[in-house]
C-alpha cells in the first residue's frame, strides 16, 4: 500500500471533524489525493449500524463492540484499503483506538477482548498515524452541540472516564498526543507538526 493512513481520536467535541477537514486540505494542498472518512458509519452499510449504535434503544457492551466492529470491517474494506491502494492518503475520525477506549475501558469489556473482536476487522490494517485530540470533558461539554447521542448521554463520568484511558493507552499504543485546547489554528498548526515530523508528506 502507498497511501498512509491518519486517524484522529480523542473524546467527544474534542474538535476531531474540525482538524481532520483542516488536515486533509493541508493535504491537498501538497498535491496528495485525500480520502476523508469517519466511524461509525461511513458506509451505507455502516450508516445503518451507526443509527442502532447512536440511538436509545440499549445494547449489551458485547453487541456495542461487535456492531463497532462490524462497521469497521466494512470501512477497511471497502474505503479505506481501496483509497491506500491507489496512493490515497486517508484522514479517519476515529478507528480501533475508539473501540479501545469507549468499549475496552468505558464499556468495561477489557482490552484483550476488544482487540480479539477486532482482529479480523481490520485486516492487519496499522494506522501510519495515530493522534489524540486531548482535553478535558468539561472542556469538551462547552464546545459540544445540543444534540447528544448515546454515548454523549452516557455522562460526565463516561467522558471523564475517556479521556484519562486515552492519556493512559497513549504511550504503549504509540499514539501521538496533542493539546487541543488551543484555537483551532493552535490545535492544526501542533497537528501538521506532528504530520510532518513522522510522515514527511
Ligand atoms: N480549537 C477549538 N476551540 C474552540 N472550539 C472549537 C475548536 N475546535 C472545534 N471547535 C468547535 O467545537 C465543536 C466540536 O468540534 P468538532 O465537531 O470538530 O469536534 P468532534 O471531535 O468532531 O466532535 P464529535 O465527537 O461530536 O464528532 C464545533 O462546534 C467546533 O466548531
Ligand atoms: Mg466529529
Amino acid at each position: 500500500m502507498t497511501g498512509k493512513f491518519i486517524v484522529l481520536e480523542g473524546g467527544d467535541a474534542v474538535g476531531k471533524s474540525t482538524q481532520g477537514k483542516e488536515m486533509a486540505a493541508r493535504l491537498r494542498e501538497r498535491g496528495y489525493e485525500v480520502v476523508e472518512t469517519f466511524e461509525p458509519g461511513a458506509t451505507h452499510f455502516g450508516a445503518r449500524l451507526r443509527e442502532l449504535l447512536m440511538g436509545d434503544v440499549p445494547m449489551s457492551p458485547l453487541a456495542e463492540a461487535l456492531l463497532m466492529a462490524a462497521d469497521r470491517a466494512d470501512h477497511v474494506a471497502t474505503v479505506i484499503k481501496p483509497a491506500l491502494i491507489r496512493g490515497a492518503w486517508v484522514v479517519s475520525d476515529r478507528f480501533l483506538p475508539s473501540s479501545l477506549v469507549y468499549q475496552g475501558v468505558g464499556r468495561a469489556l477489557g482490552l484483550e477482548t476488544v482487540s480479539e473482536i477486532n482482529k479480523s476487522a481490520v485486516d492487519g490494517l496499522v494506522p501510519d498515524l495515530v493522534v489524540v485530540l486531548d482535553l478535558d470533558s468539561q472542556d469538551a461539554r462547552g464546545r459540544r452541540d445540543l444534540d447528544s447521542d448515546r454515548f454523549e448521554t452516557a455522562g460526565d463520568e463516561f467522558a471523564a472516564q475517556v479521556v484519562v484511558a486515552y492519556r493512559d493507552l497513549a504511550p504503549s499504543m504509540g499514539w501521538k498526543i496533542v493539546d487541543a485546547s488551543g484555537s483551532p489554528e493552535e490545535v492544526s498548526s501542533s497537528l501538521w507538526g506532528l504530520v510532518v515530523e513522522s510522515l514527511s508528506p
